[in-house]
């Protein structure tokens, strides 16, 4: 069976749990069974299958022996490395489960992440709390972080000398989560996971990339799907198949009361 075709009977499955449960699917409205019709059997070809693997570049982060996430976030709360620190309230290191095996990476954070020093907790975060939800997970059960750690003004694209000054932090954070599975949101995490800044999402969704053992699977920023909802159906498709590298790579069970692979 090739990835497409296994990603929907995943779909399948989980709607049918759903309808099972009397459960409405909180990311997408007016979704069913009938849109995955073929599932059960052979599902139609759409779009490019899955494939593997790029490798991303050079790790570079270094923690301090023995130091908690925790101690290393504290540690680096008061950055001055880039301009951004001029105009923050918070800086925002992230959030979520410290050795979790599923990591969510963003772009940078917003008005109200910049406020609550907290990542993706405005609307698009609201969104991605449903996007998580979609494949079984709670926030708490994975860990949330961003390419910038400061807000860029006006929520301005980060500036490619902000991300490589902040980029230590990151890879530093990577090597002490050690997930099994990144989830990149939007093109700037997509392109530097994938080993491809600047490319393009339609050419990066779809693909499990590799960055330093882990695998990468990418999909749109929430706030892209805020300007255009039929691509949540999408962003939902690209769930399925992290969740399915997730479960391939040994991630812990979720708790979700929907999502069970193999039933
Ligand atoms: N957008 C992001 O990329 N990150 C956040 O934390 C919030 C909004």
């Amino acid at each position: 069976m090739d990835n497409r075709s296994e990603l929907y009977q995943l779909a399948a499955q989980f709607l049918r749990q759903l309808e099972e449960r009397g459960e409405a699917f909180l990311l997408l409205e007016n979704i069913n069974l009938a849109d995955y019709p073929g599932a059960q059997a052979a599902a139609p070809e759409a779009g490019k299958a899955p494939e593997a693997v790029k490798p991303g570049p050079e790790l570079s982060g270094q923690p301090r022996p023995g130091e908690s996430l925790e101690a290393f976030g504290a540690r680096i709360a008061s950055c001055t490395r880039c301009r951004l620190h001029e105009s923050r309230t918070k800086f925002v290191f992230g959030a979520g489960h410290p050795g979790a095996d599923m990591l969510f990476i963003g772009e940078g954070p917003g008005a109200e992440e910049d406020r609550q020093g907290l990542p993706f907790v405005g609307r698009s975060g609201q969104l991605l709390t449903k996007i998580i939800a979609s494949i079984g997970f709670t926030r708490e059960e994975i860990y949330i972080a961003n390419m910038v750690k400061c807000r860029p003004p006006g929520n301005r694209d980060p500036r490619p000398e902000e991300i490589e000054e902040c980029n230590g932090y990151l890879l530093t954070q990577l090597e002490l989560i050690k997930p099994k599975v990144i989830v990149t949101l939007g093109r700037f995490s997509a392109g530097y996971f994938h080993g491809s800044p600047g490319a393009a999402m339609r050419d990066l969704r779809g693909q499990i990339g590799e960055f330093h053992g882990v695998k990468v699977v990418s999909t749109y920023h929430p706030a892209a799907l805020l300007r255009n909802s039929n691509w949540k159906r999408g962003c939902w498709e690209d769930m399925l198949l992290a969740r399915k590298v997730y479960d391939q790579a040994g991630g812990r069970a979720s708790s979700g009361a929907v999502y069970r692979p193999g039933n």
